[in-house]
């Protein structure tokens, strides 16, 4: 059994993994405790994490049915993230690799991403065999990223984001709107409810044949925006029009990046993940393109999503599965760490 341990952002969890079987998923999101700063906090990130990890470790261990004398190997995020953050994870997971004289992975953070929509069934379970090579998009608050899967474990960045992340850019116009933070999932909502076509907002980048994207623009253009109408921030069904349409923007241009790179690299299969991944446009838009050109989708459940512990310690299951050496017990935390230096 593999215990793995994610603590890169505001997230502090813990994962039992045996053979590809998560028998244990449990997450300690300290959302709550952010909003009330607008963001996430690293000082307060990393205090969390330590109070945080002994207990969550001990809830998924008991709800594996597992003791640490069962463990067989320890995984761990190494990057990227918020140095601080990644260090309790990564330190937690050495010392206890150092303690029980087993081996220790240290993942990158998007790879387990990139293996979350393959972990599927009751109980959860990756599953390796259903695999096809895919273009991935991981899209979160921190990061737009397309990924090129050729086959597990090997895949080549296709292009990211020149600027905001498009949770990054929900976020930040929901906060220009007046709405909690984060407020990509209460934007989501309210633009179920609008019409998307009501305004028109830029697709930045859409039409280049590259797979950069940036996001900056769009929350700059829907600042102007509300600076010549104030008086759509007054009016309940204009506002959730709003919603709608910048919200048709932001997945305008993901999708059709997301297709094209399909088409470019003859990929029959799109993946998905990370925080931007649950949103409903999104998740509509995907899968009507795909079914319109025969693409399988492949979109992670809502509770791997977002950061977890188990896409990490599928990733280093796989990886001790087909024989590949651990990592040094000493190695340090890789906060920038790129996917392509893996
Ligand atoms: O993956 P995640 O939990 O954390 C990291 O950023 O690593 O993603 C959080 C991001 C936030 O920006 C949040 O607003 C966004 O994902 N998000 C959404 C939705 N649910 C979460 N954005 C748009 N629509 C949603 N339904
Ligand atoms: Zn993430």
């Amino acid at each position: 059994m593999l215990l793995a341990i994610e603590t890169s952002c505001d997230e502090t969890s813990v994962a039992v993994i045996r053979e590809g079987v998560v028998l244990s998923n449990v997450v300690a999101s300290q959302i709550r405790m952010h909003a009330e700063y607008g963001g996430v906090v690293p000082e307060l990130a990393t205090r969390e994490h330590l109070r945080n990890l002994p207990p969550v470790t001990r809830a998924a261990l008991s709800q594996a049915g597992c003791r640490s004398a069962d463990l067989t190997a320890i995984a761990g995020t190494l990057g990227p993230g918020l140095p601080q953050a990644l260090m309790i994870g990564t330190r937690a997971a050495q010392s206890l690799a150092f303690a029980l004289n087993l081996p220790y992975y240290g993942v990158h953070h998007h790879e387990g991403h990139l293996y979350s929509p393959w972990i599927d069934h009751s109980p959860p379970t990756a599953d390796w065999d259903r695999f096809e090579p895919n273009i991935s998009l991981i899209v979160s608050g921190g990061h737009t990223l397309l990924v090129h899967v050729t086959s597990p474990l090997a895949h080549s960045v296709l292009g990211g984001t020149l600027d905001d992340a498009a949770g990054e850019c929900f976020d930040k116009v929901a906060k220009l709107i007046g709405l909690a933070y984060p407020g990509g999932p209460i934007l989501d909502r309210l633009a179920e409810q609008g019409d998307p076509k009501a305004y028109k907002f830029p697709r930045p980048l859409k039409n280049k044949p590259d797979f950069e994207f940036s996001f900056s623009g769009l929350k700059t253009s829907v600042r102007y925006f509300l600076r010549d109408n104030p008086a759509v921030m007054e009016d309940d069904a204009r506002l959730k029009d709003l919603c709608a349409s910048v919200r048709a923007a932001i997945v305008d241009v993901l999708v059709t990046k997301t297709l094209r790179a399909a088409r470019e690299k003859n990929v029959r299969c799109v993946t998905s993940s990370g925080g931007v991944s649950c949103n409903a446009g999104l998740r509509r838009e995907l899968k009507l393109q795909c079914d319109r050109e025969g693409i399988r989708l492949q979109i992670a459940t809502a509770g791997l999503c977002t950061d977890n512990a188990a896409m990490i310690g599928i990733v280093a299951d796989k990886r001790r599965a087909q024989g590949l050496a651990p990592t040094p017990l000493d190695a340090e935390v890789k906060p920038g760490w790129q996917l392509d230096a893996i």
